[in-house]
């Protein structure tokens, strides 16, 4: 099994603007292009609209019926009606451009919020299990609800940043026509605080960055809560479960703090200042005598205008910069999945002759190996028990033999070819699975059954009856509709094995791999399990890892597994006189047989 190639082109580096941006509006220029657009007419539009209205309020204060407007390059001498019709016309284009200017960053955002989730779910559902089984609890479901959301909030700011741009640099350009040393003291201001500001947006970032991964914590530290309540119920340590959370929210608390108050410090301060330009702006015109109330009407209320988009900016940079992490960590999740990706042959599967194991050694960590070479043979058919104490390898060869794991040295071959080449079609369809601990869809029997396959309502009764759990189903008011799972409390300990074992049995298998399967069943239940598995034997590669002796009456031939070595591999009768820990686990069963 070979793993995922990394990226498929090069793109822009990672970290950088571009990169960032391409994150956020990568496939939507078009919609950018027309937002930008849009934002360039609509500042027009408004720039005309305060200068009309400055200089008609001027002209109705002098009492004069026609306005002369003669202000740089522009110079117009109309009627009121005319100017008001004017302003009326810029208004109502306005207006219609208010629609593509608030439709384009819905679309865009809602766009990306739901491609970030499409993205993740399918790159962890395509992530290799070793890297899907790292991840902490409730870390996906964080990352693909609040921190997606947050993300989605900088595609927002990311449409707002081109929106109030486009707005201020209109703006200011119209306040250069109407007075262009005023509007360059604004633009000249503008820069130098956006400067100024910059180490303020620095550490709204690194306390975004904070924030993001504070809320990852929270989130793991719930799931966890939720996982053991019973526990805790029990144990009576549900206050000190209740002083772990507010530490994690306290700390969450403390980062979304820091985040929103730099944020409205940079925001009201931008805004503050901006007032003192324009007061000292209109004291240096009234200074100069330039004081016709018109055009220092007009350019009062552009620059205040142009004022308020340039705070927009400001604001829409900032909540993108704060944005980011949260980007960030949804991007880093994604390419983590991705790199993970197993990549498999198309060879196809028709049936299972023989598996076999050459030489194959593993470790979770380079410094505790867990499997050492263990090599081993089993035909098509045959009936493996594997025992070995607690801790042995016996659930990490049974990943293996899934291929939910590669071997870090040694090959897995099936029918003598590298198990990897295989389809995974067909390997799914071949080879099923009954987990150490049986986890059920909160769903019907019937679905929990099926589980996501197209598999009709005959062969989901013949597998119940097989894994002996039909009887106890058709007894419950709702039958095979009945709604199991976590957090609904129909099924048993025993009967969630036995709805698991339904679940592996019904696409007919040719390899059955049971982990522990009846540890939860009392040995009646086993009994007839045992039967209808031993009625299946010819059907079936069957591997059974066992605790109880009982459990391996059924096998052909039986693994013993001590501190990931095979140490020995033979039938039961020939493992009784010749090996240790088989003949002692098999006296310590009959006496506890005994003695019950
Ligand atoms: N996901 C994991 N990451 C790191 N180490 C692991 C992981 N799973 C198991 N191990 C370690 O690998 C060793 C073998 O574990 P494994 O689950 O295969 O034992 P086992 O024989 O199935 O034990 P048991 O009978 O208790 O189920 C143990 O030392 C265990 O701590
Ligand atoms: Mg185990």
């Amino acid at each position: 099994m070979r793993v995922g190639k990394r990226r498929k082109d090069a793109g822009p580096q990672r970290g950088s603007t571009r990169y960032r941006v391409n994150l956020l509006l990568g496939k939507r220029r078009r919609s950018v292009v027309v937002l930008a657009i849009c934002s360039i007419f609509s500042g027009f539009t408004e720039a005309g609209t305060l200068a009309l209205i400055a200089q008609v309020a001027a002209t109705l204060v002098s009492g004069h019926k026609v306005v002369h407007f003669d202000h740089g390059p522009i110079q117009i001498n109309a009627t009121m009606t005319t100017l008001i019709l004017v302003a009326f016309g810029l208004v109502l284009l306005r207006i219609l451009l208010q629609f593509p200017i608030s439709i384009l960053p819905a679309r865009i955002a809602s766009d990306v919020q739901a491609t970030m989730r499409t993205n993740l779910f399918d790159a962890f559902t395509r992530a290799s299990w070793s890297v899907q089984s790292q991840d902490r609890e409730g870390q996906l479901q964080e990352t693909a609800t609040s921190q997606v959301m947050s993300a989605t909030g900088g595609a927002l700011q990311a449409t707002s940043l081109i929106t109030s741009s486009f707005t201020f640099l209109v703006l200011l350009a119209s306040a250069v026509a109407l007075n262009p040393v005023a509007a360059v003291a604004v633009l000249a201001a503008t820069v130098a605080l956006f400067g100024l500001l910059r180490p303020l947006r620095a550490r709204g970032v690194r306390s975004s960055r904070g924030l993001s991964k504070a809320q990852v914590e929270y989130a793991g530290g719930i799931a966890e809560s939720i996982r053991v309540a019973e526990e805790s119920q029990v144990f009576g340590v549900t206050g000190a479960q209740r002083g772990r959370i507010a530490t994690l929210a306290g700390n969450a608390r403390e980062y979304y703090y820091r985040t929103q108050l730099l944020n409205r410090l940079v925001l009201n301060f931008y805004q503050s200042v901006i007032y003192l330009l324009v007061v000292g702006g209109i004291a240096g015109l009234v200074a100069a005598g330039r004081s016709h109330v018109g055009s220092l009407a007009a350019v009062v209320l552009v620059l205040l205008r142009a004022g308020t988009a340039g705070q927009l900016v400001q604001g829409a940079y900032q909540g993108l910069a704060q944005a980011l992490p949260f980007i960030e960590r949804t991007q880093e999740a994604v390419e983590r999945y991705e790199a993970s990706a197993p990549v498999y042959g198309e060879q196809p599967l028709p049936r299972v002759d023989d598996l076999k194991f050459e030489r194959v050694s593993f470790a979770y960590s380079a410094d505790r190996p867990v499997l050492t070479d263990l090599s081993f043979e089993v035909s098509g058919g045959e009936v493996i028990g594997i025992i070995g104490p607690s801790g042995a390898g016996k659930s990490t060869i049974v990943q293996l033999l899934l291929q939910l794991r590669k071997p870090d040295r040694g090959r897995y071959l099936v029918n003598r070819v590298p198990a990897d080449q295989f389809a995974r079609v067909d390997w799914y369809r071949q080879v099923a699975y009954v987990p150490q601990e049986p986890r059920l869809l909160h769903a019907s029997v019937a679905d929990n059954i099926r589980f996501f396959r197209d598999v009709d309502d005959d062969a989901v009764q013949r597998a119940a009856k097989l894994a002996r759990i039909h009887d106890d189903v058709i007894a419950w008011a709702d039958g095979y509709e009945t709604i199991v799972g976590p957090r609904a409390d129909a099924v048993s300990g025993g009967q969630q094995q036995r709805i698991c074992l339904a679940r592996a049995l019904v696409a007919r298998p040719e390899v059955l791999v049971l982990d522990e399967p009846t540890s939860a069943l009392d040995p009646q239940s086993e009994t007839l399990i045992g039967e209808s598995l031993t009625a299946l034997k010819s059907e079936l590669t069957l591997f059974i890892i066992a605790h109880r002796m009982s459990t391996l009456d059924i096998c052909d031939r039986v693994m013993v597994i001590v501190d990931g070595r095979l140490v020995a591999f033979d039938t039961k009768a020939l493992l009784q006189t010749q090996n240790t820990y088989y003949r002692h686990a098999s006296q310590l069963a009959a006496g506890s047989t005994t003695e019950r």
